[in-house]
């Protein structure tokens, strides 16, 4: 099954107005130069540079993408974005339940699914994270957490055309430690046949489950050829426009 890789960008809380625009037009202008690159390129900046972001991605293949919405499609809730204000702004895509929000936020897989389910609707794409803590991890739970983590913040009717997941490991988040490539193979495999299970096999052969954490243009090559891993969520990398193009040719991109 033929998935194109997805190489996403996520700017976390990094990044004012001169730099942002700056490094999407970097990014925009080398993913040019790639022709008919094989994979797909989203860039997820904060939200006060959407629109800026979004003029400077025009007529290029790279797609915009936010890091959260809410999941009600207006009203009293000050501070929070909803779903239609994405599309509004020229979003293609929002990244829920990052590890970071889980943690900063509190946010429980049921908030998430509910935020998909709003996001779906708007017509958002959405990308669904997952992943153990370093403790789970020593305590032989990865498997177990993500696939609680599925169950419970994935939609039922998710289908591979609106969603992607991504199995970033929370201890490899910015430390620079990436789990072994068995250790990702086990996973996605896993996360592939939870998959499948809730979604049916047609759903699951098509989805991409991308890898995030620690990934670098000197991994990348190793990590996005394993046969489950479709496309990279990249963090800090992502904030150098020559890494994160590296990264992709490194892909096969
Ligand atoms: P990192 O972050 O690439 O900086 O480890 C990945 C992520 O949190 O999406």
């Amino acid at each position: 099954m033929a998935r194109k890789k997805l190489i996403a960008g996520n700017w976390k809380m990094n990044c004012l107005t001169a730099e942002g625009t700056d490094l999407a037009k970097t990014i925009a202008a080398e993913v040019k130069k790639m022709g008919k690159p094989e994979c797909e390129f989203l860039v997820c900046p904060p939200f006060t540079l959407l629109g800026t972001v979004k003029k400077s991605l025009r007529g290029t293949k790279v797609a915009l993408g936010a890091q959260d919405c809410h999941f009600a499609e207006k009203g009293a809730h000050t501070g929070d974005i909803s779903p239609l204000m994405l599309t509004d702004l020229g979003c293609k895509y929002v990244i829920l339940g990052h590890s970071e929000r889980r943690a900063d936020h509190l946010e429980s897989n049921e908030l998430i699914n509910k935020k998909a389910v709003a996001a779906h609707k708007a017509g958002l794409k959405t990308v669904i994270c997952i992943g153990e803590t370093l403790a789970e991890r020593e305590a032989g739970k990865a498997i177990d957490v993500c696939k609680e983590q599925i169950l419970g913040s994935v939609p039922d009717d998710s289908t591979a055309a609106d969603t992607v997941i991504a199995y970033e490991p929370v201890w490899a988040i910015g430390t620079g430690k990436v789990p072994t490539t068995n250790d990702v193979e086990e996973v996605h495999a896993a996360v592939r046949k939870v998959l499948a299970k809730k979604l049916g096999k047609s759903n699951a052969n098509k989805m991409r489950i991308l890898y995030g954490g620690s990934v670098k243009p000197s991994n990348a090559k190793e990590l996005l050829s394993l046969s489950d891993v479709d496309g990279a969520l990249i963090g800090g990398a992502s904030l150098k426009a020559d890494d994160f193009i590296a990264i992709a040719k490194n892909a096969g991109c």
